[in-house]
């Protein structure tokens, strides 16, 4: 970033995991991809924060707890406990990771609902739902089975049919029985809150208009708009795990109204704990802040349709981007458990460095929502010839000879401008790549780069060079020249692979940020050389294999 630009104030978060489960590398595809771009912002010198938070709310999670009988806050505060820790081995850098049950998002969803509500925008209607019974309580859709009313297809979900693609209302189904207990519910009335959606197209393509959505996003949302919108219904009944709506007994807040609130809930948390108070002035609807929110695409619906208007209804500033990514198949299926086609994020570490995956994702994310798939042979493959073949061994061949014979001590002049000057032009281009979540090419540039380096020291040969003693200058710029190449590959890579940039800045001997690509290194003294990173072996791909499939 040059010194004439002013710094960007920039809130960057990840769809919040829900509660209930370890996580798995499908999450860890979304939050490397919002990592890196996190990592990008704060290397160029933007403020930056990251904050995510657990989803602990709703119907799965209560009926998990009770299946393991436990109380659910005991449940989310172990899930808790074992989110963090994975987002820590794998170097995903949350300024904040905080829950949707907490306090914050108590008031925040309250503060939100009222003022939606004085706006006139939540209205009260009747509505008949299927009951079970045996467990005194309503059923969500997926938790109804029966036969489709259309093609009469057996052993349907309450809200399609996976043989004819209909969509209906679960009262609709022909013989329904409640998944929890195996009997056949009941209609029973209820009162809902709904959000009054359908009255406010007009300001979701007001939005959309001045938001950064890639393509994709917005001719999914542009479908979605040309049809009316229907009210959200906002409500659940008891019993459910979630916050009571103030002024409703024994209604909650449907867990889709305040996990994206979550957001802003972690946000206040992060910030009373730096005891800052910017959180209004930063969330005004004037404020010159930038909000992104990263998400998978199964979720674009609640980031795009919803949470905008529910945040400029209640006068807080509106997201200025929803990013959006493809989901992670394995070997080119869908990840399944129960299917055995599934490798927990906790499972990868054992036998393979989470590094490798944040390079082997990046070289693969781009703007589009096309699935990603993971390959391990491909991902070995991918992490030798590139990481270690290419960017690791321009400092491996060059860096002895000057621990060896010039006292650690880089030259005075570079050898050969033209290649320093070639690297720091296209360091642009990877800028705009990053910026512009073109990780694929960003990784592709660096590579390319990389070779270059790597053809250079093939042709000037320092080890037949450092023969003969008057060339004993040249074979000492040589690898000084190769060494500064390295760094500035080195500092380009580093929001994807951290923990080996921070190892080679050791070695180095030097803390740079991106701006310190335009100056080489020069008359400085490094470190002895070790080795940044070792290559994969097809015993470790084995050992993961045997995981995927427990
Ligand atoms: N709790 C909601 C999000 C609330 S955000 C206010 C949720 N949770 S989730 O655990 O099911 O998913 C969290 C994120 O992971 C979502 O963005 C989802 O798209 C993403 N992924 C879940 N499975 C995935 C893959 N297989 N691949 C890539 N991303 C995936 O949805
Ligand atoms: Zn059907």
């Amino acid at each position: 970033m040059s010194n004439n630009t002013e710094k960007r104030n920039i809130l960057v978060t990840s769809a919040l995991p829900y509660a209930n489960a370890p996580l798995h590398l499908g999450h860890i595809l979304e939050h490397t991809q919002t990592d890196i771009w996190v990592r990008y912002q704060k290397l160029i010198g933007n403020n930056c924060t990251y904050v995510c938070a657990d989803d602990a709310h709703g119907t799965p999670i209560m009926l998990k707890a009770e299946e393991l009988n436990k109380e659910p806050e005991d449940l989310i505060q172990e899930i808790y406990a074992n989110h963090v820790n994975t987002f820590r081995l794998y170097d995903i850098s949350h300024d904040n990771f905080h829950t949707t049950h907490s306090e914050e998002n108590r008031i925040l969803s309250e503060r939100i609902f009222n003022a939606l509500n004085e706006k006139g925008l939540i209205e009260v209607k009747t509505i008949e739902q299927l009951y079970d019974t045996s467990r005194n309580m309503f059923l969500a859709d997926r938790y109804v089975k029966g036969s489709c009313p259309k093609c009469s297809a057996e052993d349907q979900y309450g809200d399609n049919c996976e043989v004819c693609s209909t969509t209906y209302d679960a009262i609709e189904l022909i013989d329904p029985v409640s998944v929890l207990s195996n009997t056949p519910p009941t209609i029973k009335e209820s009162e809902h809150l709904f959000f009054k959606l359908s009255e406010l197209k007009t300001e979701i393509v007001e939005w959309l208009k001045n938001s950064k959505v890639q393509n994709p996003v917005q001719n999914k949302l542009s479908e979605w708009l040309d049809e009316d919108l229907k009210d959200w219904d906002i409500s659940r009944d008891f019993p459910y795990f979630g916050f009571e709506i103030p002024g409703y007994k024994d209604k909650f807040f449907y867990v889709w109204l305040d996990a994206p609130i979550g957001y802003l809930a972690s946000h206040i948390n992060f910030l009373d704990k730096q005891n800052s108070n910017e959180f209004e002035k930063f969330w005004n609807p004037e404020s010159n802040s930038e909000i992104y929110h990263f998400i998978g695409k199964d979720i674009m619906y609640f980031h795009t349709l919803f949470f905008p208007v529910m945040l400029s209804n209640a006068n807080f500033k509106q997201p200025s981007g929803v990013f959006a990514h493809g989901f992670l198949t394995l070997d080119g299926e869908k990840m399944s458990k129960s299917r055995g086609n599934f490798i927990s994020a906790d499972d990868f570490v054992k036998t393979l460095d989470p590094e490798y995956l944040r390079y082997y994702f990046a070289s693969k994310l781009s703007t589009g929502v096309d699935d990603i798939d993971l390959n391990l042979e491909d991902l070995k493959q991918k992490v030798n010839s590139d990481l270690v073949n290419k960017l690791v061994n321009i400092a491996s061949r060059s860096a002895n000879f000057i621990n060896k014979h010039f006292n650690n001590e880089l030259s005075k002049e570079i050898d050969n401008n033209g290649l320093i000057e070639d690297f720091i032009n296209t360091s642009n281009e990877v800028s705009n790549h990053y910026e512009n979540l073109e990780l694929n090419k960003a990784m592709k540039e660096i590579m390319t780069l990389a070779d270059k380096a790597n053809q250079y020291v093939d042709k000037m040969e320092p080890w037949v060079l450092i023969k003969d003693e008057k060339n004993l200058e040249l074979v000492h710029k040589v690898c000084s020249t190769a060494l500064n190449l390295f760094r500035i590959l080195t500092i380009m890579i580093e929001p994807v692979t951290p923990k080996l940039s921070k190892k080679s800045f050791n070695f180095l001997n030097e803390e740079p940020c991106w701006d310190d690509i335009k100056k080489s290194l020069l008359d400085h003294k490094i470190n002895s050389f070790e080795p940044l990173l070792t290559r994969i072996e097809d015993d470790q791909i084995n050992q993961l294999m045997e995981l995927k499939n427990v």
